[in-house]
């Protein structure tokens, strides 16, 4: 499996998804701002991976800044922050990563804060990696022999720097040695079920089908899907979970099938400062994504379009949280206020 993100000599190596599957460019960053460009750009996207090369990039950031004097650094490295934090809003882990940065950065002298701030994001992405496989054997009991599973946007490795999270445990299933198969469903506007699901699947040898976002219905109404896993990118206390736009349908789909609906993500994705999911703040990007596909318009010039990036599922459709510390059911309250976030 490539590595989606890599510290390397001092820079950090990205994996660009926004290029997959056509092209596998692997783009080395020594400059803050382009981190921060990648992570606006999507290329580097997922909740865990997100927060993984913003915590490098504060790193980055530190190691430019040129002064000895340490207030003088310390007001610098917090520009440097607040450009990471007004990168994406939705995705928590992002906030965690700065958090840990900021409590990174107390030590005596500015040589010895960059190289802590270094440390602390490898010490970030060791977590996220150790989290990720975790969670995905503990999830994979949940996953039967024969099933086949349907996932939606991208939930694997690219998007955790890590072993995934929907994605890992369908691996985790199959590493248990059962027979699974899995729909992935397009994703649009940015395809990244379509991109970047089906190619890790291929890879994994997991069999997998690509549908339309529109086909998820006809499929269950079928039986043909036997359960239905995702990502996340901000869990709130109350259990309520945002995800990629398009997760809310399938969630209310799946219960109007008796489909069971599972999230998996690690704690960092977990806000427990938020008490219901109606309050995570939801990205709205560019209503060129919509009109167009990699460039191509595929609507009339000057068309009004929406595209909020994620929608909130709440608890009743979810069957299931999967964390690395333990799966959570309803009342989901109490389970995640007894898991916590690794961060808080
Ligand atoms: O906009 P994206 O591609 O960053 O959105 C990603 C998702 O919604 C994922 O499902 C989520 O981050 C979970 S990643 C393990």
């Amino acid at each position: 499996m490539v590595r989606a993100i890599e510290w390397l000599d001092g820079k950090l190596r990205i994996l660009d998804q926004s290029r997959l599957p056509q092209e596998q460019v692997f783009t080395d960053l020594d400059d803050y701002g382009d981190v921060v460009r990648a992570i606006k750009e999507m290329k580097v996207r997922g909740a865990p991976a997100i927060g993984v090369a913003a915590a490098y990039g504060i790193a980055l950031g530190a190691s430019d800044i040129e002064t000895d004097n340490k207030d003088e650094f310390l007001t610098e490295l917090a520009q440097v922050m607040q450009t990471f934090a007004a990168s994406r809003p939705t995705a928590v882990n992002l906030f965690q990563a700065i958090r840990r940065m900021q409590k990174a950065a107390g030590g005596d002298g500015v040589a010895e804060i960059k190289k802590s701030l270094i440390n602390e994001a490898k010490r970030i992405h060791q977590e996220e990696v150790t989290a990720t496989k975790q969670l995905s054997q503990l999830g994979a009991e949940l996953i039967k022999d024969g099933f086949s599973v349907l996932t939606h946007c991208n939930a694997g490795p690219l998007a955790t720097a890590g072993y995934g999270t929907a994605l890992g445990v369908i691996k985790a299933a199959k590493e248990q040695g059962k027979k699974l198969s899995a729909f992935a469903t397009e994703t649009r506007p940015l395809l990244q079920g379509a991109r970047l699901t089906t190619w890790e699947l291929i890879q994994e040898g997991i069999p997998v089908t690509l549908i339309t976002d529109s086909m998820a219905g006809y499929f269950m109404k079928r039986g043909e899907i036997d359960c239905v896993i995702v990502g996340a990118d901000r869990i709130a206390a109350n259990g309520y979970t945002a995800n990629k736009i398009g997760t809310y349908t399938l969630a209310v789909l799946a219960d109007a099938h008796g489909i069971p609906f599972y999230v998996a993500a690690p704690t960092t994705t977990i806000d427990l400062s938020l008490t219901s999911g109606y309050q995570i703040p939801i990205e709205e990007r560019s209503p060129e994504e919509v009109t167009h596909i990699r460039g191509v318009p595929i609507a009339p010039k000057g068309i009004r379009a929406a595209n909020p990036a994620f929608d909130v599922t709440p608890n009743n459709y979810i069957t299931a949280i999967i964390t690395e510390k333990g799966i959570v059911r309803s009342p989901y309250a109490e389970g995640l206020k007894t898991i916590g976030s690794r961060s808080s």
